[in-house]
């Protein structure tokens, strides 16, 4: 058998959140749903920030109620504060992330605290979870390199990880959100983390600015995480970390994990046409290897 690699599909959040052109939320639900079909059983589908912050997910309110349910695939929903959990609730979002970052400034600019006070709101957001019976996963951003304050030294990023578990968070994405770190700071800062904490309890979230993300799949691999989180097309972005391009495109993550002996449980044909579809929705080309392989195959 195989060893399963899990995948948790950033792409109606991460993958929308920056985009210049709004996308309806029945194209919304459409790309949703394709990336189901394609096997994809971990979608991250909207979140319930500020509309002025992201207006490009202000309909999460409206989406998820309108979204399938039980079909075997875990719906979850980003949440930075009590009222966005109120909003979540709600809306029946049955799983959350809560998010930090290892960079106080970026933290700053992103959801306007500093890390203490961010954990602190995790805190309370991670307990209410708890009582609702709900998923969490937590994220700490910028855990490699910011793009305000440089390098971020392991020894930050450690203790972020470690509060968020306590607090009862089943997981945590660390997140490379510049999309500058390569295999050197994943093998630093992830090596630093597994000496301590479960490779099972994290997930990589990776950008792909530099072209590194796959380097840094493997070198994550490598120090036994299974866990990985992509956006097909390779959409992407933060419009609070300047200079920061794309997530790991879904598709060339399948490609590489696949050829590897690891199952994914993903269709690789139905997502790159699940990414194409909603490429020419936001009026550009996917950016990613598998889709311009097989476009010019198809072309031929
Ligand atoms: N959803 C809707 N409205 C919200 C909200 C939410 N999640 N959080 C706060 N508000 C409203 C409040 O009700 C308040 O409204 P009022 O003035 O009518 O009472 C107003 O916004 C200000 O509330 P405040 O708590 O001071 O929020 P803020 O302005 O400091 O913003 C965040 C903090 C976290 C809500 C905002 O910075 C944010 O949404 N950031 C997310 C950024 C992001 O998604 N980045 C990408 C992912 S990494
Ligand atoms: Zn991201």
């Amino acid at each position: 058998m195989p060893e399963r690699v899990r995948i948790l599909e950033v792409g109606p959040r991460d993958g929308l959140q920056n985009e210049p052109r709004s996308v309806p939320t029945a194209a919304k639900l459409r790309f949703i749903a394709a990336l189901a079909d394609a096997g994809l059983n971990e979608i991250e589908a909207s979140s319930f920030v500020h509309p002025r912050a992201i207006p490009q997910l202000a309909d999460a309110d409206a989406l998820f109620p309108a979204g399938p349910k039980d079909d075997g695939v875990r719906y979850s929903a980003l949440v930075p504060n009590a009222r966005g959990l109120d909003r979540a609730l709600a809306a029946g979002v049955r799983r959350i992330a809560v998010f930090t970052a290892a960079s106080e400034t970026f933290a700053q600019r992103n959801v306007r605290m500093g890390i203490a006070q961010s954990l602190a709101v995790c805190a309370d957001l991670i307990a209410r979870a708890k009582v609702a019976g709900l998923g969490v996963r937590g994220y700490v951003g910028m855990s490699f390199v910011c793009p305000y304050e440089g390098d971020v030294p392991k020894e930050r990023v450690r203790p972020l990880v470690e509060r968020l578990l306590e607090l009862g968070a089943d997981e945590v994405g660390v997140s490379d959100t510049l999309g500058a770190a390569t295999p050197r700071e994943i093998r630093e800062t992830v090596g630093h983390l597994v000496a301590r904490v479960p490779a099972a309890r994290l997930a990589l979230h990776l950008h792909n600015t530099y072209g590194t993300a796959l380097a840094n799949v493997l070198a994550g691999l490598d120090l036994g995480l299974r866990s990985f989180d992509a956006a097909a097309a390779g959409l992407g972005g933060c419009p609070y970390a300047p200079g920061a391009a794309g997530n790991l495109a879904t598709e060339d993550l399948v490609y590489m994990l696949e050829r590897m002996g690891y199952a994914t449980g993903v269709d690789l044909e139905r997502l790159v046409a699940a990414g194409a579809a909603m490429a020419t929705q936001l009026g550009r080309e996917p950016d990613s290897r598998s889709w311009r392989v097989r476009g010019s195959v198809r072309e031929r």
